[in-house]
């Protein structure tokens, strides 16, 4: 049996960067009490990790004490939350990813400068609530997630505005509303949608066309994990790996090569976890690390067709 790991299955760097922060940090200061604002993360088995080292999410302001030392998850925080935060909390650690932090920068500098804000994105996400939470006081900000919320917008607002989108949007759909902006009025444009998504999407779909079955490790409660589970589904049969007892209705009778990739709330050791259960399962196993190696966008791959990966 072949068995492709994809290079960016796991963690992307801002959430590897506040995981790994948090819990070093818990770790050599024992005796301290640990707080993260918001759930760190989308995966019952990191949330878990976190619970053995007495590390508490919390979701409300109000459970900050005077002796915590409050992290702060990669999404990021609105100015007042974060000031707020550090009035109560005897220490505080921002894990804000720094793609996010250049979000705000933006729209901090341009709201301060008289420019209205439309944030592409969803209004419920923790990261939107605390990018809007950095526009300047008395500036419009609106938050759309089609063409269509994009023209009401336009007309609620003055000439002056910026246009920034969610590091996660789906990017098919921010291109569209991109154009439609871009066509339509002298707003100046951001591109901040996070790469690593996208990355992550396109080699899985690469991968996708070079084995016979496909695993997709992760949490169902993480919708980048079941966005990655939508997108490769349509090439090659793809399975939802949550835990190992999700491998034994597998049928791998027929199977000869499997991909793995992760969505970026999967650990490291979770995936490690299902590739040595394979290596237990199949008597000869050969593992290769998978590196999306293109020389042309993913979008000019035709169905079907095999596009030579990089094996090291
Ligand atoms: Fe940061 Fe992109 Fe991850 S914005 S948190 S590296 S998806």
């Amino acid at each position: 049996m072949i068995i492709k790991v994809a290079k960016s299955a796991g963690f992307c760097f801002g959430v590897e960067r506040a995981v790994n922060g948090v819990i070093a940090w818990a770790k050599a200061n024992k005796d301290k009490n640990v707080k993260v604002y918001g759930m760190l993360i989308h995966n019952s088995y990191v949330i878990e990790r976190l619970k053995e080292l007495n590390i508490k999410v919390i979701e409300d302001i109000n459970e900050v004490g005077k002796d915590d030392i409050v992290f702060i998850r990669s999404h990021g925080v609105s100015t007042d939350e974060f000031s707020e935060i550090e009035k109560r909390a005897s220490k505080v650690y921002d894990f804000t990813c720094p793609y996010v932090k250049k979000i705000h920068e933006i729209v901090r500098e341009w709201s301060v400068n008289g420019n209205d804000v439309i944030v592409v994105g969803d209004i419920n996400h923790p990261e939107v609530k605390g990018t809007i939470g950095h526009v300047e006081k008395g500036r419009k900000c609106i938050v759309i997630d089609s063409v269509e919320k994009a023209k009401d917008a336009i007309t609620q607002l003055g000439s002056k505005a910026i246009v920034v989108c969610q590091t996660t949007f789906d990017n098919a759909k921010w291109q569209e509303i991109k154009d439609y902006i871009e066509n339509n009025t002298d707003y100046r444009v951001f591109d901040t949608i996070c790469k690593a998504t996208i990355n992550r999407q396109q080699e899985a779909k690469v991968l996708a066309h070079e084995v016979d079955v496909m695993l997709v490790i992760g949490d169902r409660k993480s919708s980048n994990t079941n966005k990655l589970y939508e997108a490769i589904k349509e090439i090659k049969p793809t399975y939802f790996i949550e835990t190992l007892k999700d491998l034994e209705g597998i049928d791998f009778s027929k199977v000869r090569t499997i991909g793995i990739t992760a969505g970026a709330s999967t650990s490291q050791e979770q995936i490690d976890e299902v590739v040595h259960a394979l290596e237990r399962k199949f008597n000869e196993v050969d593992i290769y690390d998978f590196e999306k190696l293109l020389d042309k966008s993913f979008k000019d791959i035709k169905k079907g067709e095999i596009v030579k990966g990089k094996i090291v």
